[in-house]
């Protein structure tokens, strides 16, 4: 029987959904829970983890790696923490070209590497809104003064709410500094954020993630409503672009849509994105498509992997 391993927290609403639609494939799901202590073992026959041989595995889809809190800072902590990565890299390192891993070891740092994201992007041609990473209040005064404004993120994706920044005194400058350490600051575009999930260079679905409160900078504050929307050829491209200088064989893409012009800036790429509740809201399957992705044959095709296709 075909296996694939689905590597996080099993309360994780994404894990649920895959188990299900591989059961539906005939595929079983091995569920890794990332919060257990790893125990490798990796050696020339076998990468062993979480008492499973990885090797034996069809495919693997990375949820989390359930690293160590750092939060109590001490160095044994912070160290205990990278052990942990460094053994998980090496183990999906070790897998490459034998099992489908989504997404590969490489593509998962990006997120701490956001205003490197945002530069390779820019360097490739793709339109990204104008940015610049600062530890110094001198700093913002290298983007000029754009009519509405400029919002503020954290340098590392995903740990901080994105915000309108108010043009203050240095004063205030510094004392955002010195809470942060560094900001990434970007002009601001008015219009909507809309997520599009692409997996192995084909676009599976994008939406308009709209806050019900209006004054929301930060679509994922609140309540909000989702509303399919076109995608242009050209932002196509862009997109594809994109997750394919991520490294990632399935992301989900954050954009920003102006407006006034309709044009669409890149954010982001995300590695592990949540996709439930986008299914529910949408009605775009995404779970299908990646099960069939993860249970597939390297280089095969689904039906050479499964035999006939389930009903349902
Ligand atoms: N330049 C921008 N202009 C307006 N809104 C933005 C801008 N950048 C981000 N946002 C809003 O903030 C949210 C989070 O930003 P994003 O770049 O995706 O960072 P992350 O999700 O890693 O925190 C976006 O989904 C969007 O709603
Ligand atoms: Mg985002």
């Amino acid at each position: 029987m075909i296996r694939v391993g689905l590597l996080g927290p099993p309360d994780r609403l994404e894990i649920g959904r895959l188990s299900l639609r591989l059961e539906e494939r005939g595929v079983e799901p091995v569920l890794l829970d990332s919060r257990r202590p790893p125990e490798f073992e990796i050696t020339a026959g076998s990468v062993r983890a979480l008492g499973e041989d990885l090797l034996a595995l069809r495919g693997l889809m990375v949820i989390d790696l359930g690293l160590p809190a750092t939060g109590d800072g001490t160095a044994e902590s912070v160290a205990a923490s990278r052990r942990h990565l460094a053994g998980w890299n090496a183990a999906l390192e070790a897998l490459e070209g034998r099992v489908r891993v989504v997404n590969p070891p490489q593509s998962h740092e990006l997120h701490g590497l956001k205003p490197f994201e945002t530069l390779d992007y820019q360097w490739r041609g793709l339109p990204v809104p104008e940015t610049v990473a600062t530890s110094s209040p001198e700093g913002f005064d290298r983007l000029p003064a754009f009519t509405h404004g400029t919002i503020r993120k954290s340098l590392v994706g995903g740990l901080d709410f994105t915000e309108a920044v108010e043009d203050g005194p240095t004063a205030d400058r510094e004392r955002l500094l010195a809470e942060r350490g560094a900001v990434l600051i970007q002009r601001r575009i008015v219009g909507d954020n809309v997520r599009v999930f692409v997996l192995d260079g084909r676009v599976l679905g994008a939406a308009a993630i709209i806050p019900a409160n209006p004054a929301a900078t930060d679509s994922r504050r609140g309540e909000s409503l989702v509303r399919r929307v076109k995608m242009p050829v050209a932002t196509e491209q862009v997109v594809l672009a994109a997750v394919e200088a991520s490294g990632m064989v399935f992301a989900a893409v954050d954009l920003m849509r102006e407006g006034a012009s309709g044009r669409d800036y890149l954010l982001e790429c995300n590695s592990a994105p949540f996709f439930v509740a986008f299914e529910k809201a949408s009605g775009f399957d995404i779970a299908s498509p990646l099960a069939d992705y993860l249970a597939a044959r390297r280089g095969g095709t689904r039906s050479e992997a499964l035999g006939p296709q389930p009903r349902r």
